[in-house]
């Protein structure tokens, strides 16, 4: 395990590299500047994590902020990913990389960080960025900028993964994955054809996009929206009379992103009463875990006690805890983050950010289509106890994609397994289009499902499919 950190070590202490002016880490191609040496409080570990950022516009003073870690073991052989969370205007440094999928989640006290032993650095480096610029420590010195949508948001991501190649050039030619949850179902298929675009125009440097992976994703307003009042009618969350009357009073073909959402007075009342019903005490993004109180644990994290709160096995006042480590100076320094001193305080999704509200009405099908036309892998996965973007909508585009695509069945819908338990529920179409579900994962699927969420991106970022018996080789 430890065979490739003391290779590392042999070449540094020749630093024969160094002597010859190359600003790279041990002949890996790594900038030595973004080198983060260690994060406070934060356990011993055998792999590198690099942070900074890269300039998307010097003109306007554009930059967006990113974390890499390495994998655990053998990062020179294995994959890049690149994960976004969405919003818009979501932090995927907080959200992906500190609460859900990265190596670290913060200490109940907020001061210092602890180790997800279900990190997806177990399979693959990986690659978390602040997008668009306005979101955590990415920013713009032209305030315009922040009035942003889903066409400028794909192309700063696709000069980002260009100018982050010049800094990494031992990842350029890396089988790449692109990941991300939520509105990344839009991002990610965005970005995906940007750089299959750039890739067929390109003589030189081409992206090697191997697969594309979504989470609980918004593909298609309609579809999903109506999902989500199916979700509570179906967990019991609302009355029969009521979900009734949203099934019957809403077009939810004109159901538009922004508000008023273009709809008659009776779906707008059955709505209200929905959302007024289901209240303010449940997670919408998780429907089983109890809810976490923050009047109490910022007094706690005030008070330096611990602030973690266990429901079902995973402490639902983690996002507390993390924006207090975010917003202390000396975790900024280390991750050389808000170098500019920025005049608002971290949190998880950016107030100044001002996204377009029609983009959300994007039908992002068709683009998907795209990605498959170039024989590239696309999984939709879904965590069945979101009642945001839930299972509902999803299963039922990605079939409806597979017929527009003339796609057959390759794997019928059934359970897939890990540790003997079903981790699921899955279905391909014609060898490229997978859609599985994570038992009891929430909307932030590796949060609540960590174990099995690492075992469906294992299987992902391989290439295989998920076991569909309980007797698997690939038990991580
Ligand atoms: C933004 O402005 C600050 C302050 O002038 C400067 O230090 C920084 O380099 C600028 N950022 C970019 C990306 O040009
Ligand atoms: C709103 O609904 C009306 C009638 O259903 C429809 O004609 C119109 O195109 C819709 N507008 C939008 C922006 O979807
Ligand atoms: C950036 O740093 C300043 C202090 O220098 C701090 O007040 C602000 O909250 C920080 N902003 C972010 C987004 O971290
Ligand atoms: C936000 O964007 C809208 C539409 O692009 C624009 O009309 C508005 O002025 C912007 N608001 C701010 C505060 O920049
Ligand atoms: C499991 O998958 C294999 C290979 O794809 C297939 O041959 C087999 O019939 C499947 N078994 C079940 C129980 O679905």
């Amino acid at each position: 395990m430890c065979f490739f950190g003391e290779m590392r070590m042999f070449w540094w202490s020749f630093g024969w590299l160094v002597v010859l002016g190359l600003v790279v880490d041990g002949g890996e191609g790594y900038p030595e500047e973004d080198l983060v040496k260690s994060l406070p409080g934060q356990p011993k570990v055998g792999f590198k994590q690099y942070a900074g950022y890269v300039n998307v516009d010097v003109k306007a003073g554009r930059s967006l902020f990113y974390y890499f870690v390495e994998a655990e073991v053998d990062p020179d052989h294995k994959p890049l990913t690149l994960w976004l969370n969405g919003g818009p205007g979501c932090s995927s440094v907080g959200g992906g990389a500190f609460t859900e999928l990265g190596p670290f989640f913060p200490r109940g006290d907020g001061r210092a960080l602890r180790k997800n032993s279900k990190s997806w650095n177990k399979a693959s480096n990986l690659l978390f960025v602040e997008s668009p610029a306005g979101v955590g420590w990415s920013y713009s010195n032209t305030s315009t900028d922040y009035t942003t949508g889903d066409a400028s948001t794909a192309k700063d991501m696709h000069i980002f993964m260009t100018e982050w190649f010049k800094k990494f050039p031992a990842f350029q030619s890396r089988d790449l994955f692109l990941a991300g949850e939520s509105y990344a179902g839009h991002y990610i298929p965005q970005l995906a054809v940007a750089l299959l675009e750039h890739n067929d125009k390109s003589s030189g440097a081409k992206f090697n996009i191997k697969g594309v992976a979504i989470g609980n994703p918004l593909l298609r307003l309609d579809r999903d929206v109506p999902s989500t009042y199916e979700f509570f009618w179906s967990h019991g969350m609302i009355s029969d009379e009521i979900g009734l009357a949203i099934m019957n009073e809403c077009d939810f073909e004109d159901y538009t992103y922004s508000s008023p959402h273009n709809e008659s007075d009776a779906c707008n009342q059955a709505i209200y009463d929905a959302n007024k019903i289901v209240g303010d005490y449940i997670n919408n993004y998780d429907v089983i875990v109890d809810v976490c109180y923050p009047s109490i644990v910022e007094q706690e994290l005030r008070l330096k006690k611990m602030a973690t709160k266990i429901s079902l096995g995973i402490d639902v006042c983690m996002s507390y805890e993390r924006r207090y480590y975010f917003n202390l100076p000396e975790v900024q320094q280390a991750l050389h983050a808000n170098t500019t001193n920025l005049p608002y305080s971290w949190s998880m999704c950016s107030s100044n950010v001002n996204y377009s509200d029609t983009d959300g009405n994007i039908n992002i099908l068709p683009l998907l289509k795209q990605i498959m036309q170039s024989q590239i892998p696309v999984w939709i996965f879904s965590g069945d106890q979101d009642s945001v973007v839930p299972l509902l909508g999803s299963r039922t585009l990605v079939r409806e994609l597979a017929h527009d695509l003339q796609f057959k069945a390759t794997v019928p819908y059934g359970a897939w397994f890990h540790k003997g338990q079903v981790g699921g529920w899955a279905t391909e179409y014609g060898n490229l289009l997978t859609f599985a579900t994570v038992r009891g994962a929430a909307h932030m699927v590796p949060y609540a499902q960590p174990a099995r969420a690492l075992h469906l991106f294992s299987n992902f970022v391989r290439g295989q499919r998920l076991p569909n018996t309980t007797k698997s080789v690939l038990d991580d």
